[in-house]
């Protein structure tokens, strides 16, 4: 069995929840391979896989340009291999905060549902199994105007707003749970 994994990122917590999910199948005996699509390298030997997942992250308002082209590109294949699709964002880390108020939780489900649906009007692409996935704040990697826009994003969602360490909102035992109930159990069927 052999899966293939797509992923895009710009301060790299896709990368790393991309290789998480490699990390999870090997330890599967699942083959898999990991294309950053940003620089895809070599080109996919789509013959040779039974799976797909495809992710990522979301900067303002959009998912990565890259993937958007990636995903436009290779429609048929991705359909063919019924490809899930993981969306990043702080959103999400907003709709999963078990302290913020349910308004609030309410209101960033509702934006995750947008980005997700404006992602598939940019790239006819509806995949039948999406997952929205909490990202990261990764002040250490932020210019100074960015650094002070995401700390007014983040007080204004509840998010961490010290911005001398990194946050990664991340809920990896859902991710865990999410390549056993539904990458591996593709592969199975
Ligand atoms: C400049 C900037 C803009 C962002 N815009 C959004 C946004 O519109 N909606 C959102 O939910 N998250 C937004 N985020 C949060 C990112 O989606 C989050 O940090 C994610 O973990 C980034 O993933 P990456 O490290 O793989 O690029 C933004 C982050 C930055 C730095």
């Amino acid at each position: 069995m052999r899966i293939a994994v797509f992923y895009a990122t710009r301060e790299g917590q896709t990368a790393r929840i991309a290789e998480h999910i490699a990390h999870e199948l090997q330890t599967s005996n699942v083959q898999v391979d990991v294309f950053d699509v940003k620089d895809m390298g070599r080109p996919v030997d789509w013959a040779s896989y039974h799976a797909a997942c495809v992710a990522a992250s979301v900067h303002l308002g959009r998912h990565e340009p890259e993937m958007i082209t990636f995903v436009k590109q290779n429609r048929p294949e991705l359909e063919r291999l019924s490809a899930m699709f993981l969306s990043v964002s702080l959103s999400e880390a907003g709709a999963e905060d078990p302290a913020a108020p349910p308004e609030r939780r309410q209101k960033a489900a509702a934006d995750v549902a947008g980005l997700i649906e404006t992602f598939v009007k940019e790239t006819g692409w509806r995949s039948h199994h999406v997952l929205p996935v909490a990202g990261a704040l990764t002040y250490s990697r932020y210019n100074f105007i960015i650094r002070f826009v995401m700390k007014r994003i983040a007080r204004a969602n509840g998010a961490p707003t010290d911005t001398s360490r990194d946050y990664e909102l991340t809920d990896w035992t859902t991710l865990d749970r999410f390549v056993r109930d539904r990458l591996l159990l593709t592969v199975a069927s």
